[in-house]
């Protein structure tokens, strides 16, 4: 039974760089304050006439594919993660069917919406698919749009400096060779905390009325999320590792969310992983959320940070609270 294996990857970020300054000018915030809390140094908001989250899934989606020396047309299931979907109904995995031009394949393409985690449970589904032999060349993307729930005030400044856009894709194929690829994933949730990390806005229960409200909610505990984020990353680290008898010496690289560079920086320390071997670029673009894992395994590869036969493990911890991780050999 052949396991996946990523044979493309790609990203995409909108043009329009905001800095910590830029955000100053707005709330009662300051760039050493952003950077000292969450190691950001600017974000990509999207261009209005220009992305979307379709469009920008479609542009990560297409380099990955190059990359993959695939074509499009070959692709035969979709797996788009985001919380931010263009329409309400229906979700965007088939706008990026559209913009990939495989409408007329009537091939599956679904949405999920795990947050920060999403871009690992879509990959644990690719790779269950391709071992079950369901699909063979599946896109699973992460892209998100958040800068529009963003409220730009005093009060809710917490949030407002850390979440950002982007889009990250990945190619996932059969892998014909043995203890390479995926070699597990894993995934969790638990929604004790649910409304610890939310955007509540419009709910289906009073939509009405809260489309009139015109604002989205987003409220977030930071510190109690940082709490939880600082015991389930190490715990879904070495629950991965374990499961393949390796060790945290054994990893080549440790790709995590790009939640917040502090936190990225305590799971490291707690797991005793030196600096080479670690992978943070949560200072040029933010928290993107389902996007930030993919775009910070493609800058690690384009890098020469993940190369062929390396022990690579994502891991992500988010709203949900959802966190998941994916242990693999790069065989790219
Ligand atoms: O993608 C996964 C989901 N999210 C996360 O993983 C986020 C996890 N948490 C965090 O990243 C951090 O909690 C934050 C970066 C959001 C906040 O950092 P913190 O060190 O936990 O700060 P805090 O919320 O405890 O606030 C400390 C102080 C407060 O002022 P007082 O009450 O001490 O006077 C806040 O009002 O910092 C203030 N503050 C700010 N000051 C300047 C909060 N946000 C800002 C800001 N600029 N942007």
């Amino acid at each position: 039974m052949p396991n996946g294996k990523i044979t493309g990857i790609g990203f995409y970020v909108p043009d329009n760089v905001v800095t910590n300054d830029d955000l100053a000018k707005i709330i009662d915030t300051s760039d050493e304050w952003i950077r000292e809390r969450s190691g950001i140094e600017q974000r990509r908001y999207f261009v209005k006439g220009v992305d979307t989250v379709s469009s920008m899934a479609g542009h990560a989606s297409k380099m990955a594919l190059e990359r993959a020396n695939l074509d499009a047309q070959e692709i035969d299931c979709i797996i788009l993660a985001t919380i931010t979907p263009n329409y309400t109904l229906p979700g965007s995995a088939v706008l990026l069917q559209r913009e990939l031009g495989l409408c007329g394949k009537s091939v599956p393409s679904f949405d999920i919406r795990q947050s920060c985690s999403g871009f690992i449970y879509g990959l644990a589904m690719a790779n269950d698919f391709i071992r079950s032999g369901s699909y063979k060349n599946i896109m699973v993307v992460g892209s998100e749009i958040q800068s529009t729930f963003l409220e730009m005030t005093d009060e809710h400044r917490n949030t407002a400096v850390l979440f950002a856009d982007g889009s990250g894709a990945v190619v996932v194929q059969a892998n014909e060779e043995d203890d390479m690829g995926i070699l597990s994933t894993h995934l969790h949730s638990d929604g004790t905390y649910a409304e610890n990390l939310m955007v509540e806005y419009p709910r289906s229960h009073n939509r009405k009325e809260d489309m009139s409200n015109g604002v989205m909610g987003l409220n977030m505990d930071g510190r109690l999320v940082f709490k939880h984020a600082l015991q389930k990353f190490p715990a879904v680290i070495n629950e991965a590792l374990e499961a393949n008898g390796n060790s945290i010496s054994d990893l080549d690289m440790l790709i995590p969310h790009q939640a917040n560079l502090r936190i990225a920086q305590a799971v490291q320390r707690i797991l005793e992983i030196p600096d080479e071997k670690v992978h943070n670029n949560i200072m040029k673009y933010g928290n993107t959320t389902a996007a930030s894992i993919p775009i910070a395994l493609n800058e690690a590869w384009e890098l020469g940070k993940v190369k062929e036969g390396d022990l690579i493990c994502l891991a992500a911890f988010g709203s949900g609270f959802t966190w998941g991780s994916c242990l693999m050999k790069w065989a790219y």
